[in-house]
């Protein structure tokens, strides 16, 4: 089998790491990649925009399975293209992928289904919206429609914000088109969570849980980022909420997309909020996440390949999911001043001896490579996971790990698992 895999980050590393431990691989590209990403596969420089471009290099190559991890190719259609030249690709369609292209889309199918999720309204009138907001008080939460990179959401604690919030979005349109039209909702309360499933259209299977780590400082303070770390499995997802989630978002959700006539074939990803009150849904993600797949992949002992390309064929009811019984963390290295401002180049020190337990993996974000040295190139750097019986050991493994590791102003959180593992150091 030869693949292509689409990205450039921790995740695609992840899938790559995975796909490329598969007896089926015969030849494994990343385009475009990153410096971890090029030890196991060949990087191609093509920009996933660039559709025509890809589609070339997959008849070029005889690609049989492309696998895409961000987001915003799904939504510009790249599996569409991909499927109309006779491409082999697993993702949503362009229409599946507004579960997580438009909230607004995301939240009236929630609705329909009767999908616990926090009592919204949208709009596409700034001043209606700041009347609504008015009315309703804070803490209130602002989102914008479309993709925003992770930034389009405000959870705003003072009327001010909120206002701000709106204003930014809908008059000075700052993030473009994606800003027209916002959503504002109810402000939840409890603990959050990743649940992400891998469906055919037809067949749904949840993968291991997990959780990640948004904010930027320890005790979940400071700023929003990508992801600072990540643990699987998240004891919050019981295995009673893992069915209840299954029967009452996921099954429904791809049920209703199929008889839309627009089946959901892909990664389908709920982040949930578990309350008091039972969990509510708050955003769908088309897509794995990142840095939740580097926590997901090492405790998964199936054969990557074998699903990927059985979900791709309709052929998912087939395959038995088998995890690993071991706790897995990830703990992200940045460039310090992330998610502000960042210096990159500096060179990285330590990579080869961090990973030498078998239970140690370090995945590559931004990262690159420089004559011979590898070098930071963007704010999230690495993912250091590793893998042990109980979170515990898995944590202080990983700790280990992330000390071996050194480039100048390096930044991570020495907290991550906290909630489950009372483990600092
Ligand atoms: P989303 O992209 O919708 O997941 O939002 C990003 C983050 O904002 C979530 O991970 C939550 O931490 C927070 N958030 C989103 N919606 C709500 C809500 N209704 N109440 C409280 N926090 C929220
Ligand atoms: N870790 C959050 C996401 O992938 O969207």
């Amino acid at each position: 089998m030869k693949v292509l895999i689409i990205g450039n980050g921790g995740r695609e590393h992840a899938i790559a790491w995975k796909i490329a431990q598969s007896p089926k691989l015969k030849k494994l590209y990343v385009a475009p990649g990153n410096a971890g990403t090029e030890e196991i596969a060949e990087n191609i420089d093509m920009a996933a925009k660039d559709q025509e471009a890809v589609v070339k290099f997959c008849k070029k190559e005889s690609i049989n399975l492309v696998v895409i991890g961000p987001e915003q190719p799904l939504v510009e259609g790249l599996v569409d293209r991909l499927a109309k030249e006779g491409v082999r690709a697993f993702g949503p369609s362009k229409y599946a992928a507004q579960l997580e292209g438009s909230k607004a889309f995301a939240k009236e199918i929630m609705k329909k289904l009767a999908i616990p999720t926090a009592e919204f309204s949208v709009f596409t009138d700034a001043e209606l919206a700041m009347d609504y907001v008015a009315k309703k008080g804070t803490p209130i939460v602002v989102k914008v429609d479309g993709l925003a990179g992770g930034k389009g959401v405000v959870v705003a604690t003072s009327m001010p914000k909120a206002m701000e919030a709106i204003h930014l979005s809908m008059v000075k349109k700052v993030f473009g088109k994606a800003g027209e039209k916002i959503v504002i909702e109810e402000c939840l309360n409890g603990e959050e969570a990743s649940v992400i499933a891998i469906t055919d259209g037809e067949t749904v299977k949840l993968l291991a849980s997990s959780q990640d780590h948004k904010r930027i400082f320890e005790g979940d303070s400071g700023p929003n980022t990508g992801g600072m770390g990540a643990y699987s499995p998240a004891p919050v997802v019981t295995e009673a909420l893992e069915k209840e989630l299954l029967m009452r978002v996921f099954i429904p959700v791809v049920k209703e997309l199929k008889e839309q006539g627009h089946p959901f074939k892909g990664f389908l990803y709920a982040g949930v909020m578990v309350t008091g009150d039972g969990f509510k849904v708050l955003e769908f993600n088309t897509r794995l996440g990142d840095p939740e797949t580097q926590v997901i992949l090492p405790r998964l002992e199936n054969d990557f390949l074998e699903l990927l390309l059985a979900a791709a064929d309709g052929m998912l009811n087939t395959i038995k999911l088998e995890w690993k019984d071991r706790d897995c963390v990830c703990v992200v290295i940045a460039s310090g001043g992330y998610p502000s401002d960042f210096e990159v180049g500096k060179k990285i020190a330590g990579l080869l001896t961090a990973k030498e337990s078998a239970d140690i993996a370090v995945f590559h974000a931004g990262t690159k490579r420089q004559d011979k040295d590898i070098v930071t190139a963007g704010g999230r750097v690495l993912g250091v996971v590793g893998l042990g019986r109980g979170m515990f050991e898995a944590l202080s493994k990983t700790y280990n790990a992330v000390d071996k590791i050194f480039f100048d102003k390096m930044y991570y959180r020495k907290d991550i698992g906290h909630k489950v593992a009372r483990i600092v150091k």
